[in-house]
């Protein structure tokens, strides 16, 4: 553990300042830990960007990014003007090694860790390690962020490591993932840790399956071209998808700090079961939208190349080979242009072997347990109970017993995660960020489906924009006598 990785950080390097992720995420998170007193005094906030912008021509940016990206109920003019007086600007040419030195002057203490948080296209990683390492500051104590993804296979995050490493130590990379900033998320590990009833039932024993879902309602807009590089297994599965079923299965790790929890993490992508050119047909399909519901098709967008044969939305049978696991599928789907936004965990309990209610009923199974991240943030078990009735002693009925921690916490709004990351960053705690193995351990696993997808004859299935994706879909998780839940 390097010994420096807990002081806190005094200035915070924001490379792409000007950036729809900085726009849209950060600043608005900054605002939020403002208001909620997280900031230390002296906490300076350095926006780096190409274009020529003084200091009150920046802040004036930020201003904008806060009234359009904060709601009119939680801005403050005290607060928003604290917060800009944080706020510095330093205009570079990041691929030209000249442009350092001014950049460096901004810095007011080096005797304190620095953070620099890379909101920018990969490509320029080298560029700005090299010009940061030209000025001698690269010191053991500065921290370094980069955004997900980590390249585009498994070669290319290989690469992106290995850079990032000539220069920095594992304990000063952050690797972000932002759903692991969400509150939802972070409560996975206590609600299976915390409470001895999920605990000891959270196996292939009293498992049937667990399916994990994030629907988005969105398209592409005017990201097509990146998005065509990538699709949706790269964009969201490799590392959204494939985070939230490590934290659904891993052992329960030997303490909360980043060395268990990772090592847990590794563990269970290593023992995800390879999807081979044989097991394209049972386990995998993949499918495009295609004009719908007012909306136009994935190769009608603007900027759209009409014989792309990219992805917009795939779902997956996936198994984990261990102990605990065997024999349980677990569900993975996601797709661009569906009915609405939906991000959820549902994990669907075996029902009791002798069956002794009205027959009737017997399509009411199992306890199922929905984990929401949106459209709320809530947890949700579906129990059976008798419906009150003289004449209804072997009738069932199921209602959920909901937990919806904006209600129950009596909170305003529910933190972006990034407020927790930033805080993290800031803090030198990494256990909401991703190794080098996790990555490049979902990326093998990714590279080889996309593989044997390519070598299989399937083809890529087709969906109307504004519906749940393909029929394949609903068939995959059918032929295994399963079905998506709904509610
Ligand atoms: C990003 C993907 O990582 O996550 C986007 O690149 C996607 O394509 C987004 O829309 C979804 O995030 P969230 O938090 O809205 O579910």
């Amino acid at each position: 553990m390097n010994p420096e990785a807990a002081i806190k950080i005094k200035s915070f390097v924001l490379f792409g300042a000007l950036g729809d992720l900085s726009i849209r995420k950060l600043i608005p998170a900054w605002y939020y830990l403002e208001r909620d007193h997280k900031l230390e005094d002296g906490l300076q906030i350095l926006g780096v960007g190409r274009r020529e912008l003084t200091r009150p021509q920046f802040q004036e940016k930020v201003n904008d990014a806060l009234s359009t990206n904060v709601a009119d109920e939680y801005l403050d003019v005290d607060i928003i003007s604290k917060l800009l007086n944080r706020f510095d600007y330093c205009c570079c040419d990041l691929q030209n090694p000249n442009n350092y030195q001014e950049l460096s002057s901004f810095i007011k203490d080096y005797s304190k860790p620095v953070a620099y948080y890379l909101a920018i296209s990969p490509k320029l990683f080298e560029s700005v390690f090299d010009g940061l390492n030209g000025l001698n500051i690269l010191t053991s104590s500065c921290r370094i962020v980069v955004e997900k993804p980590i390249g585009y296979d498994l070669e290319s995050s290989k690469d992106i490591n290995a850079k990032l490493l000539k220069r920095f130590d594992e304990s000063q990379i952050y690797r972000i993932d932002h759903y692991l900033g969400k509150e939802t998320v972070q409560n996975l590990i206590t609600l299976r840790f915390a409470n001895s009833l999920f605990s000891s039932q959270w196996n292939s024993k009293s498992i049937d399956y667990v399916e994990i879902t994030a629907a988005e309602s969105v398209g592409i807009e005017d990201r097509w071209g990146y998005f065509d590089g990538m699709g949706q297994l790269r964009d969201m599965v490799q590392s959204h998808l494939l985070q939230l079923l490590c934290l659904i299965t891993m052992e329960p790790p030997n303490r909360l700090n980043d060395q268990s929890i990772r090592s847990e993490k590794v563990k269970v992508l290593e023992a995800l079961k390879p999807i081979n050119e044989e097991g394209i047909e049972s386990n995998f399909v993949s499918a495009q939208y295609t004009d719908g519901k007012n909306k136009v098709g994935y190769i009608s967008e603007e900027g759209a190349d009409i014989s792309s044969d990219t992805e917009t939305f795939v779902s997956i049978k996936a198994e984990i080979q261990n102990w605990r696991w065997k024999g349980v599928p677990f569900y993975l789907r996601t797709g661009k242009r569906m009915t609405s936004k939906m991000t959820q965990i549902v994990i669907h309990f075996k029902s009791d072997g002798h069956y002794i209610f009205d027959q009737d009923n017997e399509s009411l199974k199992g306890n199922t347990l929905i984990i929401s991240l949106h459209p709320s943030e809530s947890i949700s078990l579906k129990v059976f109970t008798k419906p009150h009735g003289v004449d209804k002693h072997s009738t069932l009925r199921s209602d959920p017993m909901s937990l919806d921690f904006i209600k129950t916490q009596k909170l305003l709004n529910i933190p972006s995660g990034y407020q927790s990351l930033l805080m993290d960053i800031l803090n030198g705690n990494q256990s909401l960020f991703l190794c080098k193995e996790e990555v490049e351990l979902a990326w093998q696993w990714c590279d080889n489906a996309l593989e044997a997808h390519k070598k299989s004859n399937q083809e890529l299935y087709l969906y109307p924009a504004g519906t749940n994706g393909p029929k394949e879909s609903e068939l995959l998780i059918q032929s295994n006598g399963h079905e998506w839940y709904e509610e």
